[in-house]
């Protein structure tokens, strides 16, 4: 059978990690895939999670099966931290998964067990491995118009006139925040104007939100999807806990589907703890059973979000700096659009050629579509990557 098998295209950001590390340039400078680091270049276990770690390793007596949906405790905590008082707990179905990867994955199989023809709409462009994963499920994409190159921020007469296609059934799939690769987001008046059309259409909203916190704060950060989950007849909702707990490797993850119909709730529940079971059975707990512990302890959540908001405020000074000293070598604004966007990354425009004459000239790794990471900068590299970025022709 082995034999049959083809190579597979090794995925670009874990390609990209991969260069990386073999580079042996001492100033080279790491932009490409989505951890944050400090400025010292470490990504650090946050002190809350070091602290609930500790704990856990005193009071847990078992390793026994937690539920097949993963730890409840777990999951009403997440159902708080992105849903907060917006919706009734018992409109909420939800299961632990591997990561927000995990729970994505969880999604498109529901979507695919409940309606095999439904197409799923992605932003253009989206996180590549939304793309992967669909393309192995053998799902039908659409791209809808997302990023404008010119200005830099969201296409939002393309993207409605793209999802003026959709049809009863469809999925649309958006970043509840901090887009991912662009930076570029929706305002409020554009969701809305989005749950409208979704709702003319008979279409069902697909959140994936892996970097609440890393925008505008924790709680405007989940506005968007708060609307959405309240304005539509359902929305399917993944959330990773890797970026804003850091707990990357745990692999902690949820997928939420919220009905406003309570009859449903029963039975979607069902369906994915069924799900969680047909593909690993029972979801990881470690991860889950530190982020409860932290969002339920006042003490650790307060010092959870004061880190996290020194994370985030970290990475909005470096928007500032970096626009800044772009403006200083430019002599214009035109990349004022650094500070505007919001959470770990930013696009560039930069062409391909550009990208990769950074990387061999420069030691300055970055995803083949101008996409950096802004954790990956500190104070003294920005100067470094604004002055390459001009040197370069961007
Ligand atoms: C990224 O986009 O870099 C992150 O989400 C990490 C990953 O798994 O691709």
């Amino acid at each position: 059978m082995f034999e049959q098998l083809k190579e597979k295209p090794a995925d670009k950001i874990l390609a990209l990690a991969q260069a990386y590390r073999e580079d042996p340039r001492a100033d080279k400078i790491d932009l490409g895939v989505g951890v944050y680091k400090t400025p010292e270049g470490v990504t650090p276990i946050m002190r809350a999670v070091k602290a609930a770690e500790r704990q856990l390793w005193e009071v847990e007596t078992t390793k026994a099966y937690t539920a097949l949906t993963g730890d409840p405790a777990f999951l009403d905590a997440m159902v708080g931290l992105v849903l907060g008082e917006a919706l009734a707990r018992d409109q909420v179905s939800a299961i632990a998964t591997p990561g927000g990867t995990g729970a994505v994955r969880q999604a498109f199989d529901l979507i695919r067990m409940v309606n095999p023809g439904a197409r799923v709409f992605v932003s253009d462009p989206t996180w590549p491995n939304h793309l992967s994963i669909l393309a192995h499920m053998g799902i039908e994409v659409v791209m809808y118009r997302y990023f404008d190159a010119e200005t830099v921020g969201v296409d939002f007469s393309g993207m409605m006139a793209d999802l003026d296609g959709l049809r009863a059934g469809d999925v649309v799939l958006l970043h509840g925040c901090c887009h991912n690769p662009t930076g570029a987001n929706l305002n409020m008046t554009e969701w809305q104007a989005v749950v409208d059309l979704l709702n003319a259409k008979g279409a069902l909203p697909m959140i994936d939100i892996a970097y609440q916190g890393f925008g505008d704060g924790l709680e405007a950060d989940a506005a968007a999807v708060r609307y959405v989950a309240v304005n539509c007849p359902e929305t399917l909702i993944a959330a990773s806990c890797s970026k804003n707990f850091g707990i990357y490797r745990e692999r902690t993850g949820i997928l939420m589907a919220v009905a406003q119909d309570r009859a449903l709730q029963r039975v979607a529940q069902g369906n994915l703890a069924y799900l969680n079971r047909q593909n690993y059975s029972f979801p990881p707990d470690h991860g889950a059973r530190l982020v409860s512990m932290v969002l339920t302890d006042d003490a650790l959540r307060a010092d959870w979000q004061a880190e996290l908001e020194e994370v985030r405020l970290g990475m909005l000074r470096l928007r500032e700096q970096l626009a800044g000293e772009l403006r200083r070598l430019s002599g214009s604004d035109r990349f004022g659009f650094i500070a505007q966007h919001r959470g770990m990354f930013s696009r560039l425009g930069a062409t391909p050629e550009q990208v990769e004459r950074l990387r061999a000239e420069h030691g300055i790794y970055m995803i083949g579509d101008s996409r950096i990471n802004i954790a990956g900068l500190n104070e003294t590299t920005v100067p470094v990557l604004a002055r390459a970025m001009i040197d370069v022709g961007i």
